[in-house]
Parts: C-alpha cells; structure tokens; sequence
C-alpha cells in the first residue's frame, strides 16, 4: 500500500493503521445527491467535520472529497485513473465513450497535446474576435425582437462561431437543430428519466453529424485549413500510429463543439450578475480593467459541474484514511470554489478578490485542477474566459437592454444550474458610437 503523504514528519513514531474513511449513514445516497444538488458533498463534509467521506452512489461505493488539498491528491495520477470512472449514463449523453476525459497515461498525454494544439493565443482570439463580431450583428437582429432569451441567443452564435472556426459546415437551416442538439448533451449529463434519453438521442445525431464531417475531411469532400480543429482531430494517430477510429474522432470533434456552446450558460451567468449588482455594470462600463476579475468571480460563484470522477489506480492512504483500489471518487468543484478555508466571504459575489489572487490552481477548480498538459484539467479554460469576456463586454457596452420580470431563481438541485428563466432581456439595442 502506497501513502499519499510525501511530506516527512517531524514526530518519529510507529505508523497508526489507516482509519476508516467517516461513513454516510444512508444505503445508498444517489436520492439524497438528486435532492440536494450541488452542496451534496460540501454539505456532508461539514456534518462530518472531514474532507472526505464514504458513500453508495448508484449502488457502488465511492469517496467524495472536497478542499484544495483534496483537489491535489485527486490530480495525482498515480493514484486515481479516469479510465472506467466515469458513470455509463454520462458516457451515454455528456461526453461520449472513448474521448480523452476517460484516458490515461501516454494515450491520454498524446490526445490532450492534439487539443491543446488548437488553443494557441492567435487561435483562441480569432473565436474571440469572431463571437465579438457576431454580438453586434446579432444586436441589430435582436433590435427588432419584443425581447429574446440570453441562453437560447448566446448558444446559437457560440455554435455558428465554433463550427466556422472548427471548420465544422453549420448551413443556416440546420443551425438550430444542432445546437439544440449539442445544449441537449450538456442539459442531460446528470439528468434522470426524459431529460437523460433526451441526451441520448441528442448525443447519437450529434455524432453522427460530427462523424460524418471527420469522414468528408478525410476523403477530401471537405477541406478545412491545416490549424482548423477538423483538419487537426481528422489527421490526428494515436501513439501506435493508427488513424482515430472515425467515432472516436467524432466525439473529440464534439469534445471542442458541445462545452464551447456551453459557455453560453456562463454567459447567462454573468448576465444576471451584472443585473444583480448594478455596481459591478457600472464600473465595467466605465473601464474594463477589471473585465478578467469579474469572468472570474462568475466562474467561481455560479454553479456548473459540481463534481469530477476518478478511480483509486491502487490502494493508498491518505491522513489516515484507506482508499481502496478501484473505488470510485468525486472531487468536489462547487464546494472547493467556496471553501472558507481558501476564499474569505466565500458565498459573495466579489470580483475584486480576483485582484491579487496568486492563481493556486487547486483552489480555484471550476474546470478542474492541475496542470493543462499533463492533468485532465480542461483543455478549453482559457477559451471560456476570452469567450467571456467578449460576451461581457457586448453586454456592458455593445448593448442596452431591459430585464423584465421574470423568473431568476437558481435552483442549485438542477445540474447544471442557471437562471430558470434563461435570461429574458427585452427592448435590446446596439449601443451607437459616442453613447
Ligand atoms: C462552460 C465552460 C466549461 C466548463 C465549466 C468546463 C469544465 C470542464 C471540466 C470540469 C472538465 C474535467 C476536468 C477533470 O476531469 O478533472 C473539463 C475537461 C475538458 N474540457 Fe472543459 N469546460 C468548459 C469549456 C470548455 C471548452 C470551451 C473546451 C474546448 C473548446 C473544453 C474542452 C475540454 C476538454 C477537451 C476536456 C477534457 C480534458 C482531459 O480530460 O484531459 N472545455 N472541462
């Protein structure tokens, strides 16, 4: 058995044998997980003084952790593995089986280098500065709506961008269907009954459609330029030199397009922060210094996934505690985002805290922890915030607009979480020069 504590003590004394991790009194807690949402893990943690507990989620026995020391023993790849950790209802919606998330090792290593190859800067501004120009066209079409929905209208042009970008053909009349198709899988990741096999189906078309343009790039029916995420994902080999298997491709493919649409509900987000605290609109609107700080805050504030799954490689111990070979374990991303420990106020909304932050990337996870190349931390982080960020400034500056009444609420029992109304903004125009 492997210990996880590295750091030599100072106290010389014989090891105490590994104590049993504190244990959920419920058979099985995956209700109790549907019931409470996204506090589910922070929540026990408290009751249980701990970072970590044990429990029965879909009937099989896992470990939640939580906390910024939690979050650097889970990226340690030595210990925990991704491959069979995830939840087959996952696999079957939200991120596809035999993408990079469920890889390890030297097959992971080289996949991920595939994707970060698409995120250089020039790369990453050239979506940014596409979306830029598209909340301005979009101002004038919305101009002559009675309102519109934010989610809805922010999805449809990060897809149109992101297809273009990708090298992906989006024809105006298909637009719709398939962005409703790649929200679908970000909507049922975590969803039970109709929603899930909603996801399905989404995710099956979704592939098939992504699958079929890895197919034309290949043949030469399409010819996306050599740094478009197409060419790249279509050319890419694993490490023994074969071509990817063309649904696997697909997913990748999909791996860029789905959490790109994604950021439309960060976007959402931001928007009803601004509409929540006039001051922050009002100081972004005179200088955008502080652009960064506030897409931060937004990251860190507002629910997205509440947790990240992997599997014990072997037996270790870690403060005492025996984790068991195989055993699955949540990390938890909602609490470790506002754990007093790490974040002073942490349930306030403040950007400012942003400021002189040190950029500890284990206290700060919302889209994982560790390093971009080696770890599974998300290939896409960077792209969300300059994504953001423009998103924020056509809304602070681009366009004005009214928020009617309607229905804000956060229900923090529904993944992913998000205004229930979608955001409805209402008599939006384009700001004109010197406005
Ligand atoms: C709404 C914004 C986003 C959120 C909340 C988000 C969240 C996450 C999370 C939690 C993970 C898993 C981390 C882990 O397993 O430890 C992840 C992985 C990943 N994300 Fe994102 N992401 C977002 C946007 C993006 C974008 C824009 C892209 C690409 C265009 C992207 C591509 C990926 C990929 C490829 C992985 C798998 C990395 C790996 O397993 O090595 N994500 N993301």
């Amino acid at each position: 058995m492997m210990t996880a504590q590295r750091r030599p003590t100072t106290q010389q004394h014989v090891p105490s044998p590994p104590r049993r991790v504190p244990r959920d009194h419920w058979p099985d807690a995956t209700l109790a997980l549907v019931r409470t949402g996204y506090p589910f893990i922070q929540r026990r943690c408290r009751s249980f003084g701990s970072d970590v507990f044990s429990t029965r989620l879909l009937l099989q026995p896992a470990i939640c952790l939580t906390g910024a020391d939690a979050a650097r023993l889970f990226y340690d790849r030595e210990l925990f593995q991704r491959a069979g950790a995830a939840p087959a209802r996952m696999t079957r919606t939200l991120t596809g089986a035999g993408g990079v998330q469920g890889l390890d090792g030297a097959r992971h290593a080289a996949r991920k280098a595939m994707l970060l190859s698409l995120m250089t800067p020039a790369r990453i501004d050239a979506l940014a500065e596409a979306t830029a120009r598209l909340w301005e066209s979009c101002g004038e079409r919305w101009q002559r709506a009675e309102a519109i929905v934010l989610l809805d209208e922010a999805r449809l042009l990060l897809a149109r961008a992101v297809c273009d970008w990708a090298g992906v053909p989006l024809p105006a009349a298909d637009a719709a269907a398939r962005t409703g198709d790649l929200g679908e899988l970000i909507e049922s990741g975590a969803a039970l009954g109709l929603r899930h096999w909603r996801g399905v189906l989404a995710r099956r078309r979704a592939e098939r459609w992504a699958g079929a343009a890895i197919a034309a790039a290949r043949d030469g029916r399409l010819q996306p330029a050599a740094d478009q995420a197409l060419a790249v994902i279509a050319r890419h080999r694993e490490p023994d030199g074969r071509p990817l298997d063309e649904r696997v491709a697909a997913i990748d493919l999909l791996n860029i397009l789905r959490p790109t649409v994604a950021v439309a509900r960060f976007i959402t987000d931001a928007a009803l922060a601004l509409h929540t605290h006039p001051r922050c609109r009002d100081e972004l609107r005179r200088s955008d210094d502080d652009v960064r700080c506030f897409v931060q805050e937004v990251r860190r504030y507002y629910p997205f996934f509440p947790f990240v799954v992997a599997r014990v490689r072997r037996d270790f111990v870690w403060r005492g505690y025996r984790f068991p070979q195989r055993t699955r374990v949540l990390l938890d991303l909602y609490g470790t985002n506002r754990d007093p420990r790490s974040w002073q106020h942490p349930d306030e909304f403040q950007p400012r805290r942003f400021r002189d932050w040190p950029g500890d990337p284990f206290t700060f996870i919302p889209q994982g922890g560790d390093g971009f190349e080696e770890g599974h931390r998300c290939a896409g982080e960077w792209l969300t915030i300059a994504l953001m960020e423009i998103a924020v400034r056509a809304l602070t500056s681009t366009l004005t607009y009214d928020v009617p009444p309607q229905d804000l609420r956060v229900d923090l029992r529904r993944i992913p979480a998000g205004p229930a109304s979608g955001f409805i903004m209402r008599r939006v125009r384009v700001r004109q020069a010197g406005e």
